[in-house]
């Protein structure tokens, strides 16, 4: 099936060199990824909007922060989304993590033939690296509710740790967090008319 592999204005200036390794992603996604159960059956528009232009959106908040250098985890990476997009248009060193052996299993061949030599596979608890970790960048697209996200971050100031979390998010989500963390929430397009947000959360 065709598709219209766009990419909104934010983010031509770092991703257009890198649009066939995007577009190689795109078509293990829609066939291995579909087949091995990383993603549910989505057409391929889809998987091009909501999955890679979504993720690239991750990487421009990262950037546009100037922290490029500390340690990202992408957490519940699932078919490595945000994570190997983000990889893709920059050569920061990028951990996928996923509580499935099976996951990182996939996750790795696609490493290796796509030869993505900053991105690294492991299979482990999110909470444990949350608890573990200190100036690091956690990533998490579609991880965990937002009911239990607050929980999550709880364990981050118990822990007295400086770290940012970059969440997707819906519109509304944000004020039962602002007590406890600086919140700032990022609109943006994914296609012609339809908008996704992203939380920027850090300690107060
Ligand atoms: C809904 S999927 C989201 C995948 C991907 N981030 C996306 O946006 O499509 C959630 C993923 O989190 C993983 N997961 C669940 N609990 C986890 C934990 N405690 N630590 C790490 N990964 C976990 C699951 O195996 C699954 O792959």
């Amino acid at each position: 099936m065709t598709f219209n592999p766009q990419i909104p204005s934010w983010g031509k200036d770092f991703s257009e060199n890198y649009i066939n390794e995007l577009l190689s992603y795109h078509s293990w996604l829609s066939t291995t990824g579909i087949k091995t159960g990383l993603i549910s059956p989505k057409n391929n528009q889809f998987i091009w909007d909501e999955f890679i232009v979504h993720s690239l959106y991750f990487y421009k908040i990262v950037n546009d922060l100037n922290i490029l250098s500390q340690n990202i985890f992408d957490l519940g990476t699932g078919g490595g989304i945000p994570g190997i997009p983000f990889g893709i248009v920059s050569d920061q060193e990028i951990t996928l993590v996923d509580i499935k052996q099976k996951r990182i299993f996939e996750l790795e061949r696609l490493i290796s033939v796509q030869k993505l030599s900053n991105i690294t596979a492991i299979k482990e608890d999110a909470e444990i690296l949350i608890k573990n970790n200190d100036h690091t960048i956690f990533l998490m697209r579609c991880y965990i509710p937002h009911s239990s996200l607050v929980n999550l971050l709880e364990k981050n100031i118990e822990n007295n740790k400086q770290n940012t979390f970059i969440v997707s998010s819906n519109a509304d989500t944000v004020n039962n967090l602002e007590d406890m963390f600086h919140v700032k929430q990022e609109k943006f397009l994914i296609n012609n008319d339809e908008y996704r947000y992203i939380d920027v959360i850090t300690v107060k």
